[in-house]
C-alpha cells in the first residue's frame, strides 16, 4: 500500500477489442492492426529501448528541450495543478515536468498497459511523497469514463509528450484534443510534443535503427495479437518496413509477409499473400505552423512553441480556449 496513490482499472470490453482486431484484419483495400496494441508488457519495454537508440531522435530532444526551458512551463503554466498524463509509457518525462512545475499537487498517470503503469506509478508515488497519484488503465478512446473520477475543480495540465499525436490521422488528432478539453475543463492548459517534419533520411532512419529494435518492436505486435485473439501469426514470416509517404506527410510503418500464408484465427484463416502488408502505425510529421492551426482549430491557443536548436521536435503550451 502507498498512501498517495490510488488505481483504477477501465480496460475495455475485450470482447469488443477482439472484434475490431479481426475485422481490421480482414480489411479488404489494407489489413492493418490499430496501434495500441503495441504497449503490452513485452512493447512497452521494447518502445523505452528505441527511445534509447541514438537514430531515434524525438525522446533524446524532447527531453532535452523540457531541461533547457523548464522556465517555460514555471512561468507560463499554474501552481498547485493536477498534471493528466495521456499515455504515460516510462516515467523519463514526467519526473522531468513534476521538477519543472511549481508544487503540482497531483498526478493522474493513464496508460494501457497495465503493469507498466503501476510499477511507473508507484515510483512517482515513492518519489514525490507529496504529490497524489492516480494510476488509470485506459486507451485514449475511453476518456468519457475517465472524465468521471476527475476532479471538477482543480486547475488541470494535460501532457500528451512524445509523438502520439502523430499517431492519428489529423481529423482523429483533432477530435483527441476536443476530447482533451472536455478533461481537462475551463482555463486548463495542455503540453504536447509534436514531430516536425525535417530531412526525409533522418526520419526514416528513426524508424530504421542499426540494431533492428525498431523491427522487434514491430514484429512483436504480432505476438500480442495471438494472446489475444489466439491466432497464429509467425513473426518470422514477416519483414518491417517504415517509409515516409510524402503525400500523406507521415511515417508508415508495415509488416510484410515474405510468403503466401494462411493464418489461422478465430474460426476461419486468415490469407495473406507474399508482399502484401498489414499498416500498423502512422507517424504524422508537422511544420509547427500547420500544428498550430490544428490546436487552433480544436479550441487551443498558443502560449508558448518550444523547439531545439534543430528544429527536430516541438513542445506547444496550450491553452483551452473559452468554454
Ligand atoms: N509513437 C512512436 C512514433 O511514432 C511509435 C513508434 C516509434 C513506432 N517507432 C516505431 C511504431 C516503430 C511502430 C514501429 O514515433
Amino acid at each position: 500500500m502507498i498512501d498517495n496513490l490510488d488505481i483504477y482499472n477501465f480496460k475495455e470490453d475485450e470482447q469488443e477489442d477482439d472484434r475490431e482486431i479481426i475485422s481490421d484484419l480482414q480489411n479488404s483495400e489494407q489489413k492493418k492492426i490499430n496501434s495500441k496494441h503495441f504497449y503490452d508488457e513485452k512493447g512497452s519495454r521494447l518502445f523505452d529501448k528505441i527511445s534509447e537508440l541514438k537514430e531515434y531522435y524525438p525522446t533524446r530532444t524532447e527531453l532535452e528541450i523540457i531541461e533547457k526551458q523548464k522556465y517555460s512551463f514555471k512561468n507560463n503554466l499554474p501552481s498547485n495543478a493536477s498534471i493528466i498524463e495521456f499515455g504515460s509509457g516510462s516515467n523519463k518525462k514526467i519526473k522531468k515536468l513534476l521538477n519543472a512545475l511549481d508544487k503540482p499537487k497531483e498526478y493522474i498517470s493513464i496508460d494501457i498497459s497495465y503493469d507498466f503503469l503501476i510499477v511507473n506509478a508507484k515510483e512517482i508515488a515513492k518519489k514525490f511523497p507529496k504529490l497524489n497519484v492516480k494510476a488509470i488503465c485506459a486507451d485514449l478512446y475511453q476518456l468519457g469514463s475517465i472524465s468521471k473520477i476527475i476532479n471538477e475543480n482543480s486547475q488541470k495540465i494535460g501532457f500528451f509528450p512524445g509523438s502520439t499525436i502523430g499517431n492519428f490521422s489529423e481529423n482523429e488528432a483533432k477530435n483527441l484534443l476536443m476530447g482533451f478539453k472536455k478533461i481537462l475543463g475551463k482555463n486548463s492548459f495542455l503540453i504536447i510534443g509534436v514531430d516536425l517534419r525535417k530531412d526525409k533520411k533522418i526520419m526514416e532512419k528513426a524508424y530504421n535503427d542499426s540494431k533492428g529494435i525498431t523491427a522487434e518492436f514491430n514484429k512483436n505486435i504480432l505476438n500480442g495479437i495471438n494472446k489475444k485473439i489466439g491466432s497464429k501469426f509467425n513473426i518470422k514470416n514477416f519483414e518491417h518496413k517504415a517509409y515516409f509517404n510524402e503525400k500523406k506527410k507521415r511515417i508508415e510503418m508495415h509488416l510484410i509477409s515474405r510468403q503466401n500464408q494462411n493464418i489461422p484465427l478465430k474460426d476461419y484463416d486468415l490469407k495473406i499473400l507474399k508482399g502484401e502488408s498489414i499498416h500498423t502505425e502512422n507517424s504524422h510529421k508537422y511544420s509547427a505552423l500547420e500544428f498550430e492551426k490544428l490546436a487552433l482549430s480544436s479550441g487551443y491557443k498558443k502560449i508558448d512553441f518550444l523547439t531545439d536548436q534543430k528544429k527536430y521536435f516541438g513542445i506547444f503550451l496550450l491553452k483551452v480556449l473559452g468554454n
